[in-house]
């Protein structure tokens, strides 16, 4: 018998939640993954003024699921990210793809184009912006967007506000610091803002990557796709991969994470380096 104070999450309805987790978003929550379910679920209840999960799952399962979903794969996704996480790919991408990008930039004038396609609150797309702010100083005729997205619409919001603890931003060198956020005064202390002109090259967009259409210009420059496959099954890798390949242009570069590869899947990639995979 389930005592209404403390919910117990049957195998049943672990299993409802796990498909329709996996449905939404391709997130494969193990079998192990019960208990930290249970333990996240428990507030959510609460705030729904839910007594039971059979009664969460007929929530998911009535005419307001599709708004209900959207919570459950946000209470269970790892937000997890920083700003410069893993370096290399930001050196990768000054060192060796911009040079390699220059001649067609400076030649057609068409904007550079960068996917952070799985953005979290924004780290990622902010390191992007501002390493490719330095990078391009020297290069005025050169402009360049970024595409930042996520499946989670709290950590958009978070993205797009673009205010950050100074602690968070202890990874951004001084001096970049300096230039590119502004520091927060009187109730704001202890705050950092993005500076505009960073921002305005960012373009926000919720997006599933298993979603019909992205609804963003195809031919990106490169794709930053990290941490996030790992979520994922294989068929879903391998599906992710195939449409990621056919938004990127022709000599351009998809950059997954250092604990994720496309060993086992079939593309027409070519490894460059630890993570990164060019499109020949
Ligand atoms: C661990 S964070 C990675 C953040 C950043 N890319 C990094 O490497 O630091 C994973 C992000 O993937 C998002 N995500 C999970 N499933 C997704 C999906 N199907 N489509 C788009 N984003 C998804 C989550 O909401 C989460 O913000």
């Amino acid at each position: 018998m389930e005592s209404p104070l403390e919910p117990v999450l049957t195998p049943e309805a672990y299993r409802f939640v796990v498909d329709l987790v996996y449905q939404h978003s391709r997130i494969r929550l193990g079998e192990d993954k019960q208990a930290l379910l249970a333990n996240r679920l428990r507030h959510r209840l609460k705030d729904l003024a839910l007594s039971s999960y059979q009664k969460y799952c007929q929530l998911l399962d009535s005419i307001e699921g599709p708004e209900e979903i959207e919570h459950l794969v946000d209470l269970i996704s790892t937000n997890h990210t920083k700003f410069f996480r893993e370096p290399e790919h930001f050196s990768f991408l000054t060192k060796k793809a911009l040079p390699a990008l220059l001649p067609r930039l400076l030649k057609d004038g068409t904007p550079l184009k960068v996917w952070s396609a799985a953005c979290s609150s924004g780290e990622e797309p902010y390191t992007l912006a501002i390493v490719l702010a330095e990078a391009l100083r020297a290069y005025p005729t050169i402009t360049w967007e970024i595409f930042s997205s996520d499946i989670s619409k709290r950590m958009l919001a978070r993205a797009q506000l673009g205010i950050y603890r100074m602690e968070s931003v202890a990874p951004v060198e001084p001096e970049l610091l300096k230039r590119y956020f502004q520091q927060g005064v009187g109730s704001r202390t202890g705050d950092c803002r993005v500076k505009t002109e960073v921002k305005e090259h960012i373009f926000f967009h919720r997006i599933n990557l298993f979603q019909a259409e992205f609804p963003i210009p195809k031919r990106q420059d490169v794709i930053f796709c990290r941490n996030v496959m790992i979520y994922f099954d294989p068929p879903s890798r391998a599906t992710l991969i195939a449409r990621l390949t056919e938004q990127l242009a022709s000599g351009g570069y998809l950059i997954v994470g250092h604990s994720e590869s496309l060993f086992g899947i079939r593309h027409s990639l070519e490894s460059i380096q630890q993570g990164v995979y060019y499109k020949p």
